[in-house]
C-alpha cells in the first residue's frame, strides 16, 4: 500500500506515492532522481547519504521517508547555486579534499550542518563532528583543512 507524503526538497514541494517501508534514501534517489546522496553501506556507518532534514544531518538510509511527511530537505543538488558552487563545495575542491567523491556529497552535508551550528569550530571539532563520514581516499587532512579555510573565509 502506498502512502502519499510531500517533501519540501531543495526549496521545492514535492507530493509523492510512496512504500512506506523506503527509506529516505530510496526515494531521494528511486523515485525523485535526485543522486547525489550516495548508498555506501545502506546501514549507517558510512554517511555517504547524509542529507539534511529540518536543519540537522540524518544518514538518509536510516530513515522511513513516511517519518518526514511535511520535511525541510536539503540535499547536496541544492547547494550550488547560479552555477556557481557552495563556498564548502569550492573549499574542497580547492584543497584537495575531493579525489574518487564518492564520499563528498555526504561531507558538503555534514559540513554545512557542523558550520551552522558552529561556524568557527576548531580543528578537534571539526574532526569528531565528521567523524561518521568514512572516506577511503584523501586521509581526512584536506577535508579538514576545506572546512577550517570555509570557517575562516566567513570570519
Ligand atoms: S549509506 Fe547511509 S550511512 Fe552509509
Ligand atoms: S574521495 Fe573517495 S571516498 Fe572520499
Amino acid at each position: 500500500m502506498k502512502t502519499l507524503i510531500t517533501l519540501n526538497i531543495n526549496g521545492d514541494a514535492r507530493e509523492i506515492y510512496i512504500d512506506a517501508r523506503r527509506s529516505l534514501l530510496d526515494i531521494l534517489r528511486d523515485e525523485l532522481a535526485l543522486m547525489g546522496a550516495h548508498r555506501g553501506c545502506d546501514s549507517g556507518d558510512c554517511g555517504a547519504c547524509t542529507v539534511i532534514v529540518n536543519g540537522q544531518p540524518v544518514t538518509s538510509c536510516m530513515m522511513l521517508a513516511a517519518d518526514w511527511n511535511g520535511a525541510e530537505i536539503l540535499t547536496v543538488e541544492g547547494m550550488a547555486k547560479d552555477g556557481q558552487l557552495h563556498p564548502i563545495q569550492r573549499a574542497l575542491v580547492e584543497k584537495g579534499g575531493i579525489q574518487c567523491g564518492f564520499c563528498t556529497p555526504g561531507f558538503v552535508m555534514n559540513i554545512k550542518a557542523l558550520l551552522d551550528e558552529n561556524p568557527k569550530p576548531t580543528e578537534a571539532e571539526a574532526r569528531a563532528w565528521l567523524a561518521g563520514n568514512l572516506c577511503r581516499c584523501t586521509g581526512y587532512a584536506k577535508i579538514i583543512e576545506a572546512v577550517m579555510s570555509v570557517a575562516e573565509e566567513s570570519a
